[in-house]
């Protein structure tokens, strides 16, 4: 995609643009990426009762603004490409009470355009510091909300797609099933009927689940996160972009997405070369890790010093990534 002015810096694979998504995906770009991109994966800003440093909006005009997003995204979509949005729960103003607005804004994204919720995830975040603090740390009432919402969703009923691609390490007793090659077939008390031969064949992983913890709680035991997700897993205090922020006295991105989250769905969702689009991109996890999968990327970010620090990330000597910035 030739430079245009709002672009930062650009690698050969793809480019990140300052401004506000929604007004330059509307103008001659839109034209450049109707019908294109095969992946659009993001965290929207959140439905928050107090405005976040980044100006969230609340209530109705949030699910307004949030709704209107779904047909300008869905006219982006390649037929076989995917939505994949990642949102965390919010809560009533000044009550214990968990409030509805990201369930409606989902449903007012699908019925707003010509989606379908292919599949929901549940990213579970055992670090999260507790939150909403009020209830769970000061009255003792509620307890920690620490998960985000992960919506998958398309155009049609069969976006494209390969769970071979993301497979999960066999378990302790998969792996000595697999070695003595015997287990008792039959019937289970789940009605499920398990074949002679069926568990018998190394695949090489165990399918994917659509839950997600993201950092193990517990070191001995066996989180069996797919090999796509652990190999960049965020354990992020210590990545080098983190690294590069404290050595800058940068405050990073106080919402970056887990880059095990991204990779999973591009390397789940699309191929070599295929389009991956943020128009929320803050730090730059899409950005980065379309980048060292191959992927081509275009990601947005409206405020200038999250922008500038997302180069941070594409400076890792390891990745060697050539590098423009405008
Ligand atoms: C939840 S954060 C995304 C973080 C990002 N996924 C990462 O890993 O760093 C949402 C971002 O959207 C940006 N933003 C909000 N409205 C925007 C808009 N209209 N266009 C572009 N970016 C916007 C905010 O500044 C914020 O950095």
């Amino acid at each position: 995609m030739g430079k245009i002015k709002e672009t930062l810096y650009s690698t050969s694979n793809g480019e990140f643009l300052v401004g506000n998504s929604e007004k330059l995906l509307k103008g001659k770009l839109y034209e450049k990426l109707k019908g294109k991109v095969d992946l659009i994966i993001t965290s929207p800003p959140f439905p928050l009762n107090q405005k976040k440093k980044y100006g969230n909006l609340k209530g109705d005009e949030y699910y307004n603004w949030f709704i209107n997003l779904a047909p300008l995204y869905s006219d982006l979509l390649s037929e076989e490409g995917s939505i994949v949005i990642e949102i965390g729960n919010a809560w009533e103003p000044e009550r214990p009470v968990q409030s509805l607005l990201h369930l409606k804004s989902l449903l007012g994204f699908v019925e707003n355009s010509d989606l379908r919720l292919i599949q929901e995830f549940i990213c579970y975040n055992p670090s999260r510091l507790p939150s909403p603090a009020q209830w769970v740390t000061v009255n003792r009432i509620r307890t920690v909300d620490s998960y985000t919402h992960v919506w998958w969703m398309a155009k049609s009923d069969f976006p494209k797609a390969d769970n071979s691609k993301v497979l999960r390490p066999y378990s302790k007793s998969m792996r000595s099933l697999l070695k003595r090659q015997s287990f008792n077939a039959g019937k289970r008390p789940s009605a499920h009927t398990i074949s002679e031969k069926g568990f018998l064949t190394d695949h090489g992983g165990s399918i994917a689940h659509n839950f997600f913890e993201m950092d193990p709680i517990d070191g001995d035991r066996e989180v069996r996160l797919p090999h796509s997700v652990l190999s960049l897993s965020n354990t992020n205090s210590n990545d080098f972009f983190m690294k590069k922020c404290r050595e800058m006295n940068y405050t990073p991105h106080p919402a970056r997405m887990h880059k095990g989250l991204v990779n999973f769905f591009i390397n789940f969702l699309t191929d070599e070369n295929d389009l991956v689009l943020d128009p929320f991109g803050g730090s730059n996890t899409t950005g980065y890790c379309a980048e060292i999968n191959n992927r081509k990327w275009v990601a947005f970010e409206l405020d200038g010093s999250y922008a500038e620090q997302s180069i941070l990330r594409f400076q890792n000597p390891v990745d060697n990534v050539k590098l423009k910035v405008y």
